[in-house]
């Protein structure tokens, strides 16, 4: 349940005034008849005992699935002169509803969910729960899927005891970090700046000609404001810094791999999840996993780049509450435009995915005659097979950032979700637009926009 959102007071007469009885004779309120327009919203009633502290049990079954209350009223209950009826209106869209009408089963004999729509229920099914506000992605820290500070059996660091114990130092600070704090620093020792220098002057020699220009224009403004040097491994708090300052894109210190949704829905909120931790210094040009040089050489850049930032917000945007199959699909659209994306800039191929712009010797492979290339086009690329451990055989090219946004916006449109939702800047949190009155809203905005667009065309001419 959401704190914020205050339980309306009890209205006990509907449209028409009817009362009904129970069974001592007493004229029984009746329910409000309310939210017909929400389409996210589901009602049911449910009979407790009177006991102390039954109600508060069974609303914190609400909070725990994360199911939001609109609405809750209450009314002696028809068949048991003890106990009370209540009436519950809640957001079907987000969080477990059907996990809370389970647990609620167990409370009650008398549960009837009386939904205005019958698709909600449907609805109820399929949505999973995801992150509405920003600080919700706290929930994300400890659901890593492998790496942390468990290594594989093949991975170069395994048998070396002192860059296990330094990968649980970065691993706590992922697990302990929460939203709003500043990102711990870390002093890096001598070995891994050694295999930062390695990495950084190679890479360094090739974005001239290999790098997109938006990712040149911005990489010497991350060497002035954020310590990008040869000689120093820059700290996430001061890339982040600079990001909230370009396009309101922070970073978020991660442990290891997410899951593509919790992945993809940390973008919606124009957050990335980076990792701390440096690659084994035994292999500077191998590792198995996001690290350090892969996040703020490949990635941080580009994320300083407006239209950039937006079109990695749409695809977080679009995975959120997505059906699995269709998370899958953006999951494939972000590895072939912003981990391995190439652009056409001046007749000439350019890279700006993270997974090219952090290697050196895939960097100049992509822009070599050997893979092939296709334009993007988010309806075909989103079921390209692509391998993990090698090279890319096929690389997908962008006119433009702005064009290939445009594109993932059709795409997006395409997914079978009831609801659209929209990011608020103000509130950093993601609303579900499903009802009549956030449209009425949304409209507002616009209006308010379209104004301020209309008198600043006014000022120029
Ligand atoms: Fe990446």
């Amino acid at each position: 349940m959401d704190a914020g959102v205050p339980a309306k007071k009890a209205k006990y007469e509907n449209e028409n005034g009817t009362k009904s009885t129970n069974t001592d004779g007493r004229a029984l309120p009746l329910y409000r008849k309310d939210y017909e327009d929400n389409e996210g919203s589901t009602s049911l009633t449910f009979v407790l005992p009177e006991k102390i502290g039954i109600l508060a049990g069974a609303l914190k079954t609400f909070e725990e699935h994360k199911v939001n209350l609109h609405h809750i009223e209450s009314r002696p209950a028809k068949d048991d002169p003890k106990g009370f009826e209540f009436f519950v209106a809640c957001d079907n869209i987000t969080g477990g509803l059907k996990e809370a009408i389970n647990d609620l089963r167990k409370m009650t004999t008398t549960l009837t969910v009386l939904s205005r729509n019958p698709g909600n229920d449907e609805n109820t099914e399929e949505v999973p729960w995801f992150p509405r506000r920003m600080k919700d992605l706290d929930r994300f820290a400890n659901q890593i899927l492998s790496y942390g500070s468990e290594l594989d059996s093949d991975h170069p660091g395994f048998t070396d005891p002192v860059y296990r114990l330094r990968r649980k130092e970065f691993a706590d600070i992922a697990f302990n970090y929460k939203h709003g704090q500043p990102i711990p620093r870390v002093e890096y020792t001598s070995a891994e700046i050694k295999t930062w220098t390695t990495i950084f002057r190679e890479l360094v020699s090739l974005y001239p000609s290999h790098a997109c220009r938006e990712f040149n224009h911005v990489f010497p403004l991350l060497k002035d404001n954020c310590g990008f040097r040869e000689d120093n491994i820059p700290q996430l708090q001061d890339i982040s810094d600079f990001l909230k300052d370009c396009t309101g894109f922070s970073l978020r210190p991660v442990a290891g791999l997410l899951s593509s949704r919790d992945f993809l829905a940390g973008l919606a909120f124009r957050v990335f999840h980076s990792t701390q931790y440096i690659r084994h210094s035994s292999k500077p040009h191998y590792t198995p996993e996001p690290d350090c040089c892969h996040e703020l050489l490949g990635h941080v850049p580009l994320f300083a780049n407006p239209s950039f930032a937006q079109f990695s917000q749409e695809i977080g945007l679009a995975s959120l509450g997505a059906p699995d199959e269709y998370v899958k699909k953006l999951a494939t659209l972000y590895w072939f435009t912003v981990e391995f994306g190439l652009c056409r800039q001046d007749g000439r191929l350019k890279a700006f995915g993270a997974g090219l712009l952090s290697s050196f010797g895939e960097l100049q492979y992509c822009l070599s005659d050997k893979p092939e290339v296709r334009p993007f086009e988010p309806t075909v690329t989103c079921d390209q097979e692509y391998p993990i451990t090698s090279y890319q055989p096929i690389y997908f090219v962008a006119d433009s950032f702005d064009d290939a946004k445009t594109k993932l916006q059709a795409f997006a449109a395409s997914i079978p979700r009831k609801f659209s939702v929209r990011y608020n800047p103000y509130t950093q949190s993601v609303e579900a637009i499903n009802s009549k009155k956030q449209l009425v809203d949304l409209s507002k905005d616009i209006k308010g926009d379209l104004t301020l667009l209309q008198d600043a065309i006014a000022k120029l001419e």
